[in-house]
């Protein structure tokens, strides 16, 4: 019969090679908080109570999860986006810390009313994110993240200000149509951008922005210059760690 803070006390112990310290118990707390559906003063209010067989089995059963190293969202099966609660299955990626700051980057130079894509929108969380005041197209190369993205824009009621769409990878979107927008936003690997520069600078109307995320360093400048074919300039740039994330803007050529 164990106490959560003897729970506690064995995942400081068991999971200190995978996390430091604060790490494993901001984690065990979001587990209790989710399992016993409490708040955080609760939390401390039970911390020394005698917990529950079948409830100290399935706290064991997470920290096998996690010793096998699962991330907690996963486990949870939804991770908190900004104010958003974004539902999370193995094939979407888990929300970056960076990509939270991406969208508040955004919401500075956007207006009310903007047209906006985000491409490659996975759970959906940019997509969710802009879409209270903006109108969003949410493009996913891959089926299951929309039906995620779908679920996750309904979840926050926020459907009806949103769409989505299939695309075949290969173009922004499978039929051409002639719409400019005012903000394009792609968290996807290089190759894929390269492969979609031309395309996505086809969509920006002029002065409207392009920001890249989940760019490598080592791939900045390659990213940056072939943008520049399509006349995209560089405004800023934002590293975390090994990762750039790129603001640009369309300058149409004046004849
Ligand atoms: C790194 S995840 C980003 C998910 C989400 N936007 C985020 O920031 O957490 C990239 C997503 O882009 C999609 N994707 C990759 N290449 C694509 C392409 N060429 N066209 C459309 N979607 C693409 C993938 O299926 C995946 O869902």
């Amino acid at each position: 019969m164990s106490t959560l803070n003897d729970l506690e006390k064995i995942y400081i112990n068991d999971l200190r090679n995978i996390y430091p310290k604060q790490e494993i118990k901001s984690i065990f707390k979001l587990l209790i908080l989710d399992l016993f559906k409490i708040d955080s003063i609760f939390f401390l209010l039970i911390k020394y109570d005698i917990v529950s067989l079948s409830k100290e089995k399935k706290i064991i059963d997470y920290l096998n999860r996690l010793q096998k190293y699962e991330p907690v969202q996963y486990i949870l099966g939804y991770t908190i986006f900004l104010d958003l609660k974004i539902k999370l299955n193995k094939k979407v990626l888990i929300p970056r810390k960076e990509t939270e700051e991406l969208v508040i980057w955004c919401k500075s130079f956007l207006n009310k009313e903007n047209k906006i894509i985000d491409l490659g929108t996975g759970s959906g969380c940019i997509a969710i994110s802009l879409a209270k005041y903006n109108k969003v197209i949410a493009l996913d190369k891959c089926n299951n993240s929309l039906k995620t993205a779908k679920l996750n824009a309904k979840n926050n009621n926020l459907n009806n200000l949103l769409k989505f769409e299939h695309t075949n990878g290969n173009k922004v979107f499978n039929k051409t149509f002639y719409a400019k927008f005012d903000l394009i936003v792609a968290n996807i690997i290089s190759s894929e951008l390269s492969k979609l520069a031309q395309d996505i600078a086809k969509y920006l109307g002029n002065n409207c922005y392009l920001v890249l995320s989940g760019i490598l360093k080592s791939q900045e400048n390659s990213i940056i210059n072939k943008f520049k074919n399509f006349n995209l300039l560089l405004v800023r740039k934002h590293y975390v760690e090994n990762w750039v994330t790129i603001l640009m803007i369309k300058k149409d050529r004046i004849h």
